[in-house]
């Protein structure tokens, strides 16, 4: 599988390697993903790793499974009072392989029952690994789920299970059809070891389900489309939900409707509001990107507001570490819940000495900004659960150069969240539109140290006592034609001592009405060596692995700082400790 090979650290160093023998430029930014993938593949070697090894990297409420390798997110749902996640998960050990559908269930999304594999590798339809794809469910109130099996001969086909016991509160069980495989990769153009990761289904007024799946077409990328009256027999619609030319393949496509401006969710396959748009998400060059548009029953097709022919130009859903994102309508409390993977950054070698591998986003609500440009997210409230002591400061200022540390809670398990507000926005400096085209070039060369006009300012977390390893997560205010362009960054590049470890400065910009608003927010959550930051209210979102030997060794540090030539206000600085979740510990 080569998406994959693309994720393994070793690979990414490799790759770092020869950027740095044979260009002038590093470039990790999104769109280079492919390229690098294929330059990497001829450079197989793996690293000298410093290995650590060391269970005080393991996450503390992030999910995970209590051993082993896990990958996507699957057919999450809310059904009877439980929900449930699935996911991509080797039962065999600690690197991709053998791949089956782990499952657990929940209450309140934050502690999970861990349960036996939902879907294994038994029948000829699914016998070279059971992946991708997403629940529905069904007239009647029953669900179902389609996903993807690698076949006999290695090609992707997509199969249905059902569960056995409706009555059992947890679907410990589920049935394969016997129509299985449901639908085969055929047809002109279709390379059928492309053809992956099935949407939830959705019905149309004229009562016909439909789902889409991930292909390559014809050399390009396609959502393709499938009609079906019963859910099991499928035809393919002729034309696709949506394609394009500016890469050759999707994974993991999500469709979903959204209002602007509210929070509330909306199930596809219920009567959608006036003024609902939609957004069609896809994996592609290790990042989930996303377009907002126009859904349109009667023709079946998906029109993005605006088509972007350069692909690192495209929306999203997060700038960091996070892939293979699928979401679902919770019907328990109205709102939408998208679930991301994000993969270890250590080495290959460190995740088999650990025994285990990958973890998930925490759950986050997904709705659609006022001006339907971009999508917010924010951790559902649950997650509020898990907070215990917390230091609130009020009316603070940071000066140029200002460091302040939020002492008093536990740093490598916490969550904080400040507002600035910025002094003076009349001194940020000029945007310069091309910056759109890698955010991460931006964040390496305005890291923390450079003074901007306005910013940087931010947080330091997992910073060791004299400061040589720390990661910074920070804003910088541009002022463009009408707005302001904040920039985010999650600049891991000091995070650890470890040399050889993926390390990259992560960025994305959002626009902002910087004087309407007054503040720009950051909320980030510390999980040991999960850095999860939301900027903006959501509008920029960044997951990062780091490993610092610090958080081994010793104590880490946390502070607030503002490096830019103006002065910020911080109206209000909150921090808790997180109290550990009982993730997959129990077995039920
Ligand atoms: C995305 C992905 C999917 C596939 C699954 C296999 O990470 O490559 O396209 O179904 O993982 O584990």
């Amino acid at each position: 599988m080569a998406a994959k090979l693309q994720l393994q650290p070793w690979t990414l160093w490799a790759f770092l390697l020869f950027l740095a023998l044979f260009s002038h430029e590093s470039n990790l930014q999104c769109k280079n993903g492919v390229e690098a993938t294929k330059r990497v593949l001829l450079y197989p070697q793996s690293p000298k790793v410093s290995s650590i090894v060391s269970n005080k990297y393991r996450t503390a409420y992030h999910f995970q499974p209590p051993k082993n390798w896990i990958n996507d997110p699957n057919g999450p749902m809310y059904y009877n009072g439980i929900y449930h996640q699935f996911y991509q998960y080797n039962p065999n050990g600690s690197l991709w392989g053998n791949i089956v559908w782990g499952h657990s269930v929940s209450t309140d999304l934050i502690n999970w029952i861990r349960l036996e594999p939902a879907i294994e590798r038994t029948t000829p339809s699914d016998i070279n690994g059971c992946w991708t794809g997403s629940a529905t469910i069904l007239t009647g109130d029953k669900p179902a789920i389609i996903y993807t099996g690698a076949d006999t001969e290695k090609r992707q086909v997509q199969n249905i299970v059902f569960p056995n016991n409706l009555s059992d509160p947890y679907l410990r069980e589920w049935i394969k059809s016997d129509n299985n495989p449901l639908i085969e990769p055929v047809g002109a153009g279709l390379n059928s070891n492309q053809f992956r990761d099935p949407t939830t289904g959705w019905i149309g007024p004229d009562g016909l389900w439909r789902i889409a799946v991930g292909a390559e077409l014809n050399g390009y990328s396609a959502a393709l489309l499938y009609k079906s009256e019963d859910f099991q027999h499928w035809t393919r619609v002729d034309h696709p939900l949506y394609s394009s030319n500016a890469s050759t393949m999707w994974e993991c496509p999500d469709f979903f409707a959204v209002l602007p401006g509210k929070n509330n969710g909306l199930d596809l396959s219920a009567a959608i509001p006036n003024g609902a748009k939609h957004v069609l998400k896809m994996s592609l060059d290790y990042c989930d990107k996303y377009m907002i548009g126009v859904y349109d029953l009667k023709s079946d097709t998906f029109a993005p507001d605006t088509v972007l022919d350069d692909r690192r130009l495209w929306l999203r859903i997060d700038y960091g570490n996070y892939y293979a994102s699928k979401s679902f309508f919770d019907s328990r409390k109205g709102r939408r819940i998208i679930w991301g993977w994000t993969n270890e950054t250590d080495s290959s070698s460190d995740d088999v000495a650990k025994g285990w591998a990958g973890i998930h986003a925490i759950p986050r609500t997904i709705w659609l900004d006022s001006d339907s440009k971009q999508l917010l997210q924010w951790p559902v409230e649950e997650i509020e659960s898990l907070r215990r002591k917390q230091v609130s400061h009020q009316g603070m200022e940071l000066k140029k150069g200002s460091l302040f540390e939020i002492k008093e809670i536990d740093t490598l398990q916490a969550n904080v969240e400040i507002d600035f507000e910025p002094s003076d926005i009349d001194s940020a400096d000029p945007f310069d539109p091309s910056w759109l085209l890698d955010p991460e070039k931006h964040c390496r060369e305005a890291d923390a140290s450079v003074h901007g006009g306005v910013g940087p300012f931010g947080l330091v977390v997992l910073a060791s006592d004299n400061m040589e390893e720390h990661t910074d997560v920070h804003f910088r205010v541009y002022k463009s034609q009408q707005k302001y362009m904040i920039l985010m960054c999650s600049d891991l590049r000091r995070s650890s001592l470890r040399p050889e470890l993926y390390t990259p400065a992560y960025g994305g910009f959002f626009e902002f009405d910087l004087e309407k608003e007054k503040k720009i927010s950051l909320r980030t959550l510390i999980d040991r060596s999960a850095v999860e930051s939301f900027g903006g209210g959501g509008r920029v979102c960044i997951m990062a692995r780091v490993y610092p030997v610090a958080l081994v060794d010793g104590g880490t540090r946390m502070y607030a700082f503002n490096n830019g030539t103006s002065t910020v206000r911080v109206p209000q600085l909150k921090a808790w400790s997180m109290r550990r979740a009982r993730v997959n510990v129990q077995k039920g």
